[in-house]
């Protein structure tokens, strides 16, 4: 079904080239070096929440990554990715599906990635539901990466509302069953040269809610 949130992303990709949007990076080092902080393996299945057509699974690919996957509410977010990358498309698994109506398996991943999605769920209710996508889908001493705007960015992106963050108001988000193992602050000059302050913070799942209750 086609819900306003979805034909958003979905135009947004079929109106705009993939490179002048205020998000493009040709450069994704930011979610590099989380990615290498994280300490895991490069077959630690990864998966990269609202990739739309970013070129980080390239450059993982590049550097050796064997277990990537990229979900993405907009179907055509995720085809400019694929079409760009050719028959390697074939080496990661795509989704196209709202996170937050995502049920992933249980454990099925140990890094979650996530740059500028998180920031649009302004409704307690759709962070609630990320939320327990993101519990469901990443294994204990798995690690989240989590970078939204921060305080200092902007208060819309891609003509939408969003939330703005500081490394405690994501923990507060998670919940203390994450700890925080690292965050920076970073900013991002889009192609028409505006500068956005992101938020990048790593934090590692420390134990199941199961574990946690009393
Ligand atoms: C600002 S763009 C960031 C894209 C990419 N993460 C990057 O850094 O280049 C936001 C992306 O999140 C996707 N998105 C927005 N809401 C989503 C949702 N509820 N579930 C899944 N993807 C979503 C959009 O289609 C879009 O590709």
């Amino acid at each position: 079904m086609t819900s306003p949130r979805r034909s958003h992303w979905d135009d947004v990709y079929t109106t705009k080239q993939a490179d002048t949007v205020s998000w493009f990076q040709d450069d994704p080092t930011p979610s590099l070096d989380m990615i290498a902080l994280t300490g895991l393996g490069k077959d630690a299945p990864l998966v990269d929440i609202g990739g739309g057509a970013s070129v980080l699974i390239e450059r993982l690919l590049d550097r050796g990554h064997s277990d990537l996957t990229v979900l993405d509410i907009a179907q055509a977010g995720l085809a400019v990715a694929r079409t760009r990358m050719g028959e390697r498309a074939a080496l990661v698994t795509w989704i196209a599906q709202d996170v937050t109506a995502w049920q992933p398996l249980k454990d099925a991943f140990s890094i979650w990635h996530d740059r500028a999605v998180f920031h649009f769920l302004v409704e307690k209710a759709d962070r609630v539901a990320y939320m327990r996508a993101l519990d469901q889908g990443v294994s204990v001493d798995g690690c989240v990466i989590l970078a939204p705007f921060a305080l200092s960015g902007p208060e819309r992106c891609s003509g939408l509302p969003v939330r703005r963050y500081s490394a405690e108001l994501l923990q507060a988000e998670l919940g203390q069953r994450y700890a925080l193992i690292d965050q920076k602050l970073q900013t991002h000059v889009t192609p028409s040269g505006n500068r956005q302050d992101f938020i990048w913070c790593l934090f590692k799942k420390t134990q199941t809610l199961a574990a946690a209750e009393p």
